[in-house]
């Protein structure tokens, strides 16, 4: 049987179905991007002595970042240099240096080889350990955020790739700020979906039409910076935010009344920030398979000190009745129907869990051969055709 001709999708949507399906897709994004990008691995809070190391993934590629004795951040790949394990896990702290576990090879935190156990049955290794220290990788850092790439000698600097991003990025410091609890969802989506929705300025109206209220849409505005995305909308009633918000935190030093809207960025390829008055969050979209995506929370507030407590009376009572409100994307969970999970979203006011069903509703109707993205809106998404055209410039025109 002839396989249906799928319609003939907007010429503004560059990327094919395949590249939300297709398993080779996957793989060249796993080799091509993610393994020359500058990724966000954590904050330099993360990892503050020496020893202190943070694991991470570059695509396929394990990369581990340690803190130097001299304070200074390296990166290696994560693989023994023996038969080739992964030698750290998640975060802690080698001050020892790096011993790994299989057959005790023990490394300097500089990644040279220190030395081996039965060194007598080594002995082209004893000769010449210069040769068997960790692979490099490289590791710089922008406003105490920690950027990871796992090519020893990038195409592009950190400071070269994030061009113009410093000088708008405002007054949010995250490693001055105080962190809540990390959380995760996974969702059943290419990663690109989640990104591209996160530029996506139209859904702000309709899929959030309850959950995001008091900004002013039709103020919004986008920029490219390089390749990555920043754009700001202020409030609909200029100064409401701070009386509104239910989560009365203390304003973050800085952020002036400017800055009362939203401010959101995305850093390619994967990292989301939003930023507003009170709060920072950063998220970090890691592909899984072609259609599962994680998506990693890091919510950053102002550290509430005595005084915020004598300049605000409510404060202690508006932060008890916060609790629950900050897990984001788990409005979505369970297995309800949709609607009823869309409607548990907007009244809990969880705009992530309604990206989650966006995204995933989207997945779904990829299934079909006669999935084609229609007319895409002139302005409101325009930088869904710049982050793909982005991403083209390490994929190519490649259709699998
Ligand atoms: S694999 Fe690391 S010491 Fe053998
Ligand atoms: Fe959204």
């Amino acid at each position: 049987m002839p396989v249906p001709r799928p319609p003939k999708p907007d010429p503004r949507q560059l990327l094919p179905r395949d590249a939300y399906v297709g398993q080779d897709w996957f793989d060249r994004e796993q080799t091509e991007l993610f393994a020359r990008a500058w990724l966000f691995a954590g904050l330099v809070t993360d990892v503050p002595a020496p020893g202190d190391y943070l694991s991470v993934m570059a695509g396929r590629e394990p990369l581990v970042i340690v803190r130097q004795a001299d304070g200074r951040l390296a990166a290696f790949l994560n693989i023994c240099r023996h038969r080739g394990v992964v030698l750290l896990e998640g975060r802690g702290n080698v001050a020892a240096g790096i011993s790994c576990f299989y057959h005790r090879w023990h490394y300097n935190l500089d990644g040279s080889l220190r030395g081996v156990p039965q060194a007598g049955q080594f002995p082209g290794v004893v000769a010449d350990k210069a040769r068997f220290g960790l692979r490099a990788a490289s590791v710089g850092e922008f406003n105490g955020m920690i950027f990871v790439n796992a090519d020893p000698a990038p195409a592009e600097t950190l400071g070269q790739w994030l061009g113009r991003v410093p000088d708008d990025w405002g007054p949010w410091r995250p490693a001055e700020l105080f962190e809540l609890p990390a959380s995760a969802i996974e969702v059943a989506a290419n990663w690109k979906l989640f990104i591209e929705n996160h530029v996506d300025g139209l859904h702000l109206w309709h899929l959030h039409a309850r959950s995001v209220q008091g900004l002013d849409h039709d103020r919004q505005y986008w920029v490219a910076r390089g390749r990555h995305w920043m754009f700001y909308e202020p409030e609909s009633v200029a100064g409401s935010i701070p009386e509104r918000r239910t989560i009365r935190l203390p304003a973050i030093p800085g952020v002036d009344a400017l800055r009362y809207g939203s401010s959101v960025y995305m850093l390619f390829p994967n990292i989301g920030i939003a930023a507003g008055v009170t709060f920072l969050a950063i998220f970090v979209v890691t592909p899984l398979a072609p259609d599962r995506s994680r998506v990693s929370f890091r919510t950053f507030v102002k550290p509430i000190v005595v005084q915020d407590f004598i300049d605000d009376p409510g404060l202690a009572e508006s932060l008890g009745a916060s609790a629950g409100q900050l897990s984001l994307g788990s409005a979505a969970a369970g297995d309800a129907p949709f609607a009823d999970r869309l409607e548990a979203a907007a009244r809990a006011g969880d705009f992530v869990a309604e990206d989650k069903l966006a995204a995933e509703a989207v997945q779904r109707a990829l299934g079909s051969r006669r999935f084609a993205v229609g007319p895409l809106a002139s302005d409101y998404e325009a930088a869904i055709t710049f982050f793909q055209r982005n991403l083209q410039d390490f994929i190519g025109d490649w259709s699998g």
